[in-house]
């Protein structure tokens, strides 16, 4: 049996990945090690709580002693880190939480691997690290050269800078210490149980709200998007045949302009509700542009595909309805992120107008 340490399992993408991965293979132990703040819920995992080679460990990664904890009581031969302050807008509000969690709490555990993990221990042991194209930079619109492993960090936002710390602790460790790590750095995710401050459930929970579509400056900004599962595939895929101290970049080739998606939204609402989509399409607000907001960001992922083979399953079209999909039909979830964060989310975002 393998165990795997999985922080951050109750977000977003940690979710995603436990709940493809713990009933897939019932052979390894996985520990969910999550904080639980605002973006975390317990719901996401109910189809997974219940199997026998999943465990729940509620703490903070920037505790160090918690940390100790959990190593001593699981003795994890991979952790896969995905836990992190990760949205954008609320680092340039208060990037104090950023610089705990991302950089300090990233700290923590690799000084636990490197205190537990002894030179014969290593060769079995694993940290991936999940992290962002954001510490890339921005692209100009004509430039055709996009992400790829060698492009020099240029992180702009202080979410982008923290992860851009993170990883570069993490390659020193590999390189200092030898501890075996592998980082994938990805594009932006959209599907299930995204919390509704990132642009697409957002946009979808608005216009079922008949709240406004609030789309920063001219809405020309432009992201790579990927489904959830696909990204949670690649992860696997680079933690059964990657390189040790190698960097993955995973992307979707899928460059939209955020009007276009919010468009996009309304015409797949309307559909799926049998709805006039002019009534979405009138809550479309534009508002006051992010502070150095990037202008684009597109990954080449070329590596993952021709040395792993690892390809996304869903198109945008395929991946978006089936996202849309999903918010509509999980109310329960809907309704238990309704209020709290969410609704002062809107807030926030309402008042930038
Ligand atoms: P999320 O905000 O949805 O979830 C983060 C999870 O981490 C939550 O469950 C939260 O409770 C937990 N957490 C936060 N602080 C913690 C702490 N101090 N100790 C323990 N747990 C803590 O984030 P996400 O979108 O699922 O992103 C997961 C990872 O993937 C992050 O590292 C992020 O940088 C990276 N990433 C995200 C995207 C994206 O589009 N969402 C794209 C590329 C990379
Ligand atoms: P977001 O989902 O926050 O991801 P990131 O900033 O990490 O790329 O934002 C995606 C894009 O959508 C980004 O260009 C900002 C824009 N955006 C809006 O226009 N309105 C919104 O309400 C949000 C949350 C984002």
């Amino acid at each position: 049996m393998t165990n795997i340490l999985v922080t951050g399992g109750a977000g977003f993408i940690g979710s995603n990945f436990l709940n493809l991965f713990v009933p897939r293979y019932p052979e390894h132990n996985f520990i969910n090690f999550d904080k639980l703040t605002y973006a975390a819920n317990l719901l996401n995992l109910k189809s997974t709580k219940n199997l026998s080679n999943y465990t729940f460990e509620q703490g903070d990664i920037a505790n160090y002693d918690r940390v100790i904890e959990i190593f001593e009581k699981y003795n994890p031969d991979i952790v896969v880190h995905f836990a992190a302050e990760s949205h954008v807008d609320r680092s340039i509000l208060g990037p104090s939480e950023f610089v705990q969690t991302n950089i300090i709490g990233t700290f923590n555990l690799l000084e636990v691997c490197r205190k537990n993990w002894s030179d014969s221990l290593k060769r079995n042991k694993l940290f991936h690290h999940v992290s962002t194209d954001e510490v890339y930079g921005s692209l100009s619109l004509n430039n055709t050269n996009l992400f790829t492993e060698i492009t020099p960090y240029a992180p702009h936002s202080p979410y982008s800078a923290s992860k851009a710390s993170s990883d570069h602790l993490v390659r020193a460790y590999y390189h200092t210490y030898g501890i075996p790590i592998k980082i994938t750095n990805c594009s932006n995710n959209y599907g299930p149980y995204q919390f509704p401050e990132k642009l697409i459930p957002l946009m979808i929970l608005n216009a079922l709200n008949n709240k406004p579509l609030p789309v920063y400056g001219k809405g020309e900004n432009i992201r790579d998007w990927l489904y959830v599962e696909d990204h949670c595939e690649a992860i696997w895929t680079v933690i059964q045949k990657g390189n040790i101290g190698e960097t993955y970049n995973i992307g979707g080739n899928n460059e939209w302009k955020n009007i276009d998606i919010v468009n996009k939204i309304c015409d797949i609402l309307s559909v799926e509700l049998k709805k006039n989509p002019l009534p979405f399409k009138k809550l479309i607000t534009f508002v006051k542009d992010r502070l150095g907001h990037d202008l684009r960001y597109a990954i080449d992922s070329t590596k993952i595909k021709s040395e792993l083979h690892w390809q996304p399953r869903e198109t945008f079209e395929t991946g978006l309805k089936k996202t849309i999909k999903w918010y509509l039909s999980n109310q329960k979830w809907v309704d238990s992120i309704k209020t709290g964060e969410y609704k002062k989310w809107i807030d926030i975002n309402y008042y930038r107008r």
